[in-house]
């Protein structure tokens, strides 16, 4: 079993779309072992996002991920990681294949919805960052 680490983007909750997309991973065959919702600061953000610190969209993400509640995950499953990036589609909404979660709830390459880890080590940056051992017992 392996687990990755998911984000329902702010455009995704406030348009009131956390619940399709939990039923959604349920579907999918995925165990939620950690959820919460946030609203991130500026600087939590820039924190979570420092892989990205030199990439000009910086400011721009940071900002759109601090604009609004969203809802930190950690999903459990046979190949959890790549079984959640496909389940996510392609980063641009607009490139990505039908049946996708970015597809279906995306607005623009910024505001697509999801995010997912895109390795084991990120995976566990990101997990360690949002929750504590205590928080994903199961
Ligand atoms: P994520 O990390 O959010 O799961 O997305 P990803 O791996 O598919 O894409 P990544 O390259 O890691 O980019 C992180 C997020 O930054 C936004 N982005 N904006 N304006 C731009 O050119 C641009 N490129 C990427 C997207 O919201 C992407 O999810
Ligand atoms: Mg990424």
């Amino acid at each position: 079993m392996e687990r990755t680490f998911a984000i329902i983007k702010p455009n995704a909750f406030v348009a009131g779309n956390a619940g399709k997309i939990i039923s959604r991973i349920y579907a999918e065959g995925f165990t939620i072992v950690g959820m919460k919702k946030l609203l991130l600061s500026k600087r939590e953000a820039e924190g979570f996002y420092y892989v990205h610190k030199e990439r000009p969209f910086f400011g721009e993400l940071t900002d759109f991920m601090s604009s609004g509640p969203c809802i930190v995950m950690v999903l459990e499953a046979e190949g959890a990681i790549q079984k959640w990036r496909d389940l996510m589609g392609a980063t641009n909404p607009a490139n990505a294949a039908e049946g996708t979660l970015r597809r279906e709830f995306g607005a623009s390459l910024e505001a697509n919805a999801t995010h997912g880890s895109d390795a084991p080590e990120t995976a566990a940056f990101e997990i360690g960052y949002f929750f504590s051992g205590l928080e994903l017992l199961v």
